[in-house]
């Protein structure tokens, strides 16, 4: 135990320890903002970054001043240790031996999700321990469920991590957008929108976005798509492996459309509710998401929900065809817009269907993405719902700006308040 703590904290004998990384300011900064008052709980798909989050945050922290055997690293994703929540006090324990430190430092448990019972262990540690400052991290939606969530009530600061976004995938190619991405980038389009595609191709997850071969980011991307089922889905529930592959490459390659639940059972040779079961735990991973139909009433409830993926990247490595450009763009409006609401949905109204009816800060915003817009091409219903609802309208494009398009580059460039200001030019 001693042996694997001292591997896993580093700068308690190296002040000048760091690895090499790319700075995730966004997640730094909702970790700073909240680090003295809740418990962090940093969640997301395997491989986005986690546990580099966290390095870069003990970092930040040993920058401070805080000396580094205040810090203590601990990682239950290893093997060596017994799942039952007494072994965590067992580290702690040879922490205080190896350090002399015992108050007020900060703990940092990554893959807690291994601990069992670990929302009544970190609830009961908390009350005791107000000194300590906690910081945890999983790769499962479970992490997330009431019965463990209501544990911590109040106490915990949520944070999800993702794949790089578009804007840390530029970073990683030494562009930096000023100040107003459309200021640098409003003159030479194509540039960026080259970028954009290369992003869309191979997604966002930090390896793969850094390694340089395409044979190697495919490596990547196919070991992502078994480990997620083979180990973080096989290990937990009881499925038939063959199926619930075949089920997430199908939901994969139909990305934006509807999943009609009667025929994809049938089609796969599963039972509904099998079916059903099997999509929660793809969710539970982060590997789809599943969008309502938007009604006040119980409509949403027979309406097929929409499918789109955590990374464009890991779909294209594992679908047949990844040449539908127009998908993939909607699937990263998709996958934009959940950073700023849960509360997306799709629409029909009157036969013609809104990609996206979102609610950010109280105000409706109702979203089309259409990479290719002709010019005679009459957006008549978005015009009327919008009215309809008091709502924000907005056409994601490949290149248009104006007359409330906007290019889908400047689109994830940008938070929504920037959204309209461009989208009125
Ligand atoms: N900010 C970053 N800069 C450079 N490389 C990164 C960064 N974040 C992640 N990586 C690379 O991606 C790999 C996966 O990241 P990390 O281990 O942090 O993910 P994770 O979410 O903790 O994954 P898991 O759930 O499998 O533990 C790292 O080993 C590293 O190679
Ligand atoms: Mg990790």
């Amino acid at each position: 135990m001693r042996e694997a703590l001292l591997q896993w904290n580093p700068w308690w004998h190296d002040p000048d320890w760091r690895e090499e990384w790319i700075t995730r300011e966004y997640y730094l900064n909702q970790c700073l903002n909240f680090i003295n008052k809740k418990i962090l709980v940093l969640f997301g798909i395997r491989r986005a970054g986690k546990t580099f989050i966290m390095y870069q945050l003990i970092r930040k922290i040993l920058n401070t001043g805080v000396s580094g055997a205040k810090i203590v690293y601990i990682n239950l994703e290893d093997e060596r240790y017994p799942s039952d929540s007494s072994a965590l006090d067992k580290i702690l324990n040879t922490y205080y031996e190896i350090t002399g430190e015992a108050k007020g430092f900060y703990l940092f448990v990554d893959e807690i999700q291994q601990l069992e019972n670990w929302g009544g262990y970190l609830r009961r540690f908390t009350d005791l321990r107000k000194d300590v400052k906690v910081i945890i991290s999983g790769s499962s939606s479970r992490l997330l469920e009431p019965e463990i969530a209501t544990k911590l009530t109040g106490r915990r600061m949520e944070i999800p991590v993702w794949p790089f976004s578009f804007k840390e995938y530029l970073k990683t190619k030494g562009i930096d957008l000023g100040r107003d991405p459309y200021i640098r980038f409003g003159g030479e389009q194509g540039a960026v929108i080259h970028h954009l595609l290369n992003y869309m191709k191979f997604g966002g997850f930090p390896e793969v976005v850094l390694e340089k071969s395409i044979m190697g980011k495919l490596k990547y991307l196919n070991s992502y798509f078994s480990d997620i089922i083979n180990k973080d889905i096989a290990e937990r529930h009881t499925v038939n492996l063959r199926k619930i592959k075949d089920l997430t490459k199908f939901l994969l390659e139909n990305i934006g459309n509807p999943v009609n639940i009667t025929k994809l059972a049938k089609y796969l040779d599963i039972s509904k509710p099998t079916l059903y079961d099997y999509l929660s735990y793809l969710e539970e991973v982060f590997m789809i998401f599943l969008v309502d139909f938007f009604s006040f009433g119980k409509e949403k409830m027979i309406r097929p929900k929409k499918i789109y993926a955590i990374d464009t990247g890991l779909r294209n490595a594992v679908s047949r065809t990844s040449r539908d450009i127009g998908r993939q763009a909607e699937n990263l409006v998709f996958l934009h817009l959940k950073k700023f609401t849960d509360e997306i949905y799709y629409l029909k109204n009157k036969d013609k269907e809104i990609d996206f009816v979102a609610k950010i800060n109280g105000k409706i915003w109702l979203i089309e993405s259409k990479w290719e817009v002709k010019k005679t091409e009459k957006l008549d219903h978005l015009d009327l719902t919008a009215k309809e609802f008091n709502a924000y309208k907005l056409i994601v494009t490949k290149d248009r700006l104006g007359n409330n398009m906007i290019p889908l580059w400047l689109f994830l460039l940008t938070k929504p308040n920037e959204w309209l200001k461009y989208s009125k030019f």
